[in-house]
C-alpha cells in the first residue's frame, strides 16, 4: 500500500521538474508543451489533496494550532489556479509568459516546502502509519480515474468542466467530506 506522504512528495519533485524546465526554455512549442504538462500534473495533485489529503489532515487537526497549516495551504492551492489560466493564455514568445511561469515557479515551490517541511511533519504526527497508508490508497483510486479522464478525447471535456465545479463546490460540502473520512477513521481507532 502506497503511503500518502512518500506519493505527495514524488509528485513534489515532478512538478519542481517541470516548472524549472519551463523557466529554462525559450522554444514557444516546448513551452506550450511543457504549460499543457504542468496543467495536468499540478490539477491532478491537486485534486488529490483536496479531495482526500486536506480534508483528513483537517478534521484531524481541527481543535490545534496545526489546523492553520490546511487553511493557508487551500489558499496557495487557489492562488495556483488564478496563475495558471493567465499562464496558459499568454503568449509563450513574451516577456509576460517568462514573468508569469517565475510567479508560478516560486508558488510551487513555497508551497511544496511548506508542505514537506510543516504540514507533512504535523501529518506524521496526528496519523499512523497505517491510516498514511489508506489515505494513500484512496489517493492512488482517484488518482487512476482523474487520469483516465485526461487520456481519454471524450472524456476529457467532462474532466475539465469536473474540475471547475470541484472547484466552485461550496465550502460546506467540502467540510461534510472531510467530516466524514475523520469520523470513518475514527470509528476503525475503537
Ligand atoms: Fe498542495
Ligand atoms: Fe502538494
Amino acid at each position: 500500500m502506497p503511503n500518502a506522504i512518500t506519493m505527495l512528495k514524488a509528485d513534489h519533485v515532478v512538478l519542481k521538474r517541470i516548472l524549472k524546465q519551463l523557466n529554462e526554455v525559450t522554444a514557444p512549442k516546448q513551452r506550450e508543451r511543457l504549460v499543457a504538462q504542468f496543467e495536468k500534473a499540478i490539477k491532478t495533485h491537486a485534486q488529490i489533496e483536496e479531495e482526500v489529503f486536506y480534508p483528513a489532515f483537517k478534521a484531524r487537526t481541527e481543535k490545534t494550532d496545526d489546523v492553520d497549516m490546511f487553511y493557508e495551504a487551500a489558499e496557495e492551492h487557489h492562488v495556483v489556479d488564478m496563475v495558471l489560466p493567465a499562464l496558459k493564455a499568454a503568449n509563450p514568445k513574451s516577456p509576460e509568459f517568462e514573468a508569469k511561469a517565475k510567479v508560478m515557479k516560486d508558488l510551487i515551490e513555497h508551497h511544496v516546502k511548506e508542505e514537506e517541511t510543516e504540514m507533512f511533519v504535523a501529518a506524521r504526527k496526528v496519523f499512523e502509519d497505517k491510516q498514511l497508508r489508506e489515505l494513500g490508497n484512496l489517493m492512488a483510486e482517484r488518482r487512476e480515474t482523474i487520469e483516465a479522464m485526461w487520456e481519454s478525447p471524450v472524456l476529457r471535456p467532462v474532466k475539465k468542466l469536473q474540475g471547475v465545479a470541484h472547484k466552485i463546490l461550496p465550502t460546506k460540502v467540502k467540510t461534510a467530506k472531510a467530516t466524514a473520512i475523520a469520523k470513518a477513521m475514527e470509528m476503525e481507532e475503537r
